[in-house]
């Protein structure tokens, strides 16, 4: 196998970037170059005072210490991909905005040029790595196109490394991973490529938890990983829905649920529904694969994983609106946590850009406050979710407060829609002082204490707990 001493990686997002980076700090003999096709995001990379364009906890001390040492972040792909003897491919492949499988499909766009630029580029032998999350023999379009394109003496072989870590633990996930998966071909090549592969990882994982299978199944696993992680959170928003109805507490029966060995402890937690880049994503997309395969029964059962997470989300909006006497046209009420779980500025697909929308359907004042979103994000996202509204339109209806004490001044609905730390030390007895009367507060987190809060005079809505307690 080649003993790897170079790697590229294209993408310098939330995976490529920390990936890369803690390869860097794991491996000083390898030099890392993480190339971005995004001038902004690059200079963010370099900028002197580490202002990275990801929030993520641990990621600047790592950066810090491999930076300029082996750890290197570039806008000119051609060199990166020239220089390096193993090349991740760590492009977004959100879902397809129109034709073929539109609303489902991957879009591989990013995926095919980043492959077409190594194949018109490289003039030596390559591994390509697939570390963006595929629909299932995405590997064997790339080598397709790699071997089509491929100069006299040089071959490329194809991995596919499928990347498991969570936003807001990336770099705990990166530095103790519950396993590292690597799909190959099972002739000699493939082989030999995926040997090359683990001896990268070998130098800080136990070489039990990195696993080597073929390459569909590896594209596979990360997808129905994804699928099964987020049926089980669907799963337990939908007995979520029937406690609320019948007095039982989510809490007790997930807990009591998590302690057989069988099921475990872990992604058991009712929301507001699920958020972030990547399950409803990597869902949607597994239905696409099943529906090609003329299997509509599979499809149609991992669709209402995706399903229930709506219900979830719009069922908790009603809440709110029934709760407060069945209108909130003009109140005033207050979003904590933007981001689509604590410990990132992430917002994709969050929960809370889907409660805000339909609170200004329903012409309510919103106040959001989240500590680690941009500020532009939020308009942006905003702007996306209510294409009938102007921004100067939505900015009538929306502000943005410094702070969760400031968000609940004069308010008479506080909602949780994140789960960050800090809302759980928040003072409510001045937030009450502070807050028209009635006060209400939607816990779609469950991280206060109703008992306490309802001591203190306010109503409290929980996620899966009736008020028959
Ligand atoms: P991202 O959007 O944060 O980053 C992708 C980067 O690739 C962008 O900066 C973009 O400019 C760059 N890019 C696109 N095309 C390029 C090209 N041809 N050349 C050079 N750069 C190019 O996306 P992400 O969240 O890092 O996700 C990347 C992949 O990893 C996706 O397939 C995703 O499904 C998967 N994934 C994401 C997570 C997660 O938590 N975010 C976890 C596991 C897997
Ligand atoms: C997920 C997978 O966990 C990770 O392995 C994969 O590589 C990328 O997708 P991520 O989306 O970053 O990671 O975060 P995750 O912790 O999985 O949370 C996803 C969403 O589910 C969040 O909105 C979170 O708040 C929610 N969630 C999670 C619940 O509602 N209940 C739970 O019990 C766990």
């Amino acid at each position: 196998p080649v003993k790897v001493t170079k790697i590229c990686c294209i993408g310098a997002g939330y995976v490529g970037g920390p990936t890369c980076a803690v390869i860097a700090l794991k491996c000083p003999h390898i030099r890392v170059t993480i190339v971005d096709l995004n001038q902004a995001r690059i200079d963010a990379w370099n900028s002197p005072d580490f202002k990275l364009p990801i929030y993520e906890p641990g990621l600047e001390e790592v950066v810090r210490q491999a930076r300029g040492r082996n750890l290197f972040f570039s806008t000119d792909v051609d060199k990166g991909i020239q220089e390096a003897d193993l090349i991740f491919v760590s492009v977004n492949t959100p879902t397809k905005k129109s034709g073929v499988g539109a609303g489902f499909s991957a879009d591989l766009t990013y995926v095919e040029s980043a492959t077409r630029r190594i194949a018109a580029v490289a003039n030596s032998s390559k591994i390509v790595v697939e570390k963006s999350t595929v629909p299932c023999r995405t590997a064997e379009s790339m080598r397709t196109i790699l071997e089509a394109n491929s100069k006299p003496g040089t071959r490329f072989d194809i991995l596919s490394n499928p990347e498991f870590l969570a936003e807001g633990t990336a770099i705990n996930d990166l530095l103790r991973p519950d396993r590292v998966l690597i799909g190959s071909l099972q002739t000699p090549e493939g082989k030999d490529a995926c040997a090359s592969l683990t001896d990268v990882y070998a130098n800080w994982v136990p070489r039990d938890r990195i696993l080597t299978v073929g390459l569909w199944s590896s594209e596979l696993t990360k997808l129905a990983a994804n699928a099964m992680l987020a049926q089980r959170i669907s799963s337990v928003n939908a007995l979520s829905a029937i406690c609320e109805a019948t007095g039982a507490n989510i809490e007790e029966v997930s807990h009591a649920i998590g302690y057989d060995s069988r099921i475990g402890p872990k992604f058991l937690r009712a929301s507001v529904g699920f958020g972030g880049s990547c399950f409803q994503k990597d869902i949607l997309n597994l239905v696409y694969l099943s529906e090609s395969l003329h299997l509509p029964q599979v499809a149609a059962y991992w669709r209402q994983v995706v399903e229930m997470n709506e219900y979830q989300k719009s069922r908790f909006s009603k809440t709110v609106v029934d709760t407060l006497f069945n209108t909130i046209t003009g109140k005033h009420i207050a979003v904590l946590g933007f981001a689509f779980k604590a410990d990132t500025g992430d917002t994709r697909e969050s929960a809370a850009i889907s409660l805000v929308r339909d609170f200004l359907s329903e012409r309510a004042y919103v106040t959001i406050y989240d500590p680690k979103v941009e500020e532009a994000q939020i308009w942006q996202d905003l702007s996306e979710a209510c294409p009938s509204m102007t921004l100067e339109a939505i900015k009538k209806q929306v502000t943005l407060a410094p702070s969760a004490l400031d968000a609940c001044k004069q308010k008479e609905a506080v909602v949780i829609a994140t789960e960050w730390k800090e809302f759980k030390e928040i003072n409510w007895e001045t937030v009450y002082a502070q807050m028209t009367k009635p006060a209400f507060v939607f816990d779609g987190r469950l991280i206060l204490d109703a008992e306490k809060l309802r001591k203190i005079g306010f109503t409290v809505k929980v996620i899966g707990r009736g008020d028959r307690l």
